[in-house]
């Protein structure tokens, strides 16, 4: 059992929370690897998934969590849904709610969305991204995808490079890892940096070439183009030149030291393809570990029934 009643964001999990997490999601990611890719583990739940902002990895994601743990659930997207006539998000959720479901999964441009999804049911909330704020399922995503590399969390060394400002990668990431016994160092450009490093209790610098060659995993944000507000950065390939994962900064860092995107790439920006490409690079099996965890958070917050895996 979780501490939480809803997933929100990382900062109010637990070490055990995180840890029940990623240990379920072995178990989950076993089923997702064999031929028939189902366990009757929510049969009879039903989820809702409310997407008021576009998403492709993470809605797909959850949708296939949802079918994988049998569960029944109902797609609502911003223009199909009643809040376009005027209704208010709350008496939207009411609604719903009123009808018995079991959990709301809820991506959103604005901040805050899914706390207030949650003020206003019953059922339990995932947040699945809202604004510059959090997106609690991606941190542990990738999580789980940095201890299967290193067999641990504690004691890592992790470099979050990037569009910091916008991030709510960022947002639930740091936290989870400092939960986790990771230390986090933020690298970015003056204009992407956040005001109070010491919130993620991080060093924070402007020189990723400082950085390379002391750390466990160099996690690079997408740049956030359509959140800028004026022109934060000179050029894609300036920005490239001073910020971007290429191929001779890649050498430079440990041998065994991994690579992160959350997706999706800005390919020559951030990250050069030859190194998006390269072995060291974990991007696609974050995209596979996604489900997993998705399945273990939906799991552990719906209290599914004790053989759920085991079938
Ligand atoms: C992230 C998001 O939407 O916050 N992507 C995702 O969940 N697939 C990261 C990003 O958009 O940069």
């Amino acid at each position: 059992m979780l501490s939480v009643h809803d997933l929100l964001d990382t900062t109010h999990l637990t070490a055990d929370d995180i840890t029940q997490i990623l240990d379920t999601a072995r178990g989950f990611a076993e089923v997702n690897s064999r031929a028939i890719k189902k366990v009757p583990a929510l049969r009879g739940r039903t989820i809702v998934n409310l997407f008021l902002e576009p998403s492709t990895r993470t809605r797909s994601s959850f949708e296939l969590a949802e079918k994988r743990l049998s569960a029944d659930s109902l797609n609502m997207g911003g223009s199909t849904s009643s809040v376009v006539k005027g209704e208010s998000l709350a008496d939207t959720i009411q609604t719903i709610s009123a009808m018995n479901v079991d959990m709301f999964v809820v991506r959103a441009r604005l901040a805050g969305t899914p706390a207030l999804v949650a003020r206003n049911t019953d059922a339990r909330v995932i947040n699945a991204g809202d604004g510059k704020h959090q997106h609690p399922t991606q941190a542990l995503l990738d999580l789980y995808t940095i201890r299967e590399n290193f067999g641990h969390l504690d004691g890592l060394k992790v470099a979050i490079v990037g569009d910091l400002l916008h991030s709510r990668v960022l947002g639930s990431l740091a936290p989870a890892l400092n939960t986790m016994g990771a230390e986090v160092v933020l690298v970015g450009p003056p204009t992407f940096q956040v005001s109070d490093p010491s919130y993620f209790h991080a060093e924070q610098t402007d020189d990723i070439d400082s950085v390379l060659s002391e750390v466990d995993v160099m996690y690079m944000l997408r740049v956030q183009l359509e959140r800028m507000e004026g022109a934060a950065i000179p050029s894609s390939r300036e920005y490239n030149r001073l910020y971007g994962l290429n191929e001779r900064r890649a050498a430079r860092m440990r041998p065994d030291a991994i690579v992160c995107h959350p997706g999706p790439m800005n390919r020559g920006m951030e990250i050069m393809p030859e190194v998006a490409d390269a072995p060291r690079a974990k991007i696609l099996d974050q995209v596979n570990a996604g489900v997993a965890v998705r399945m273990a958070a939906m799991y552990l917050l719906l209290g599914g029934a004790d053989d759920g895996i085991s079938d």
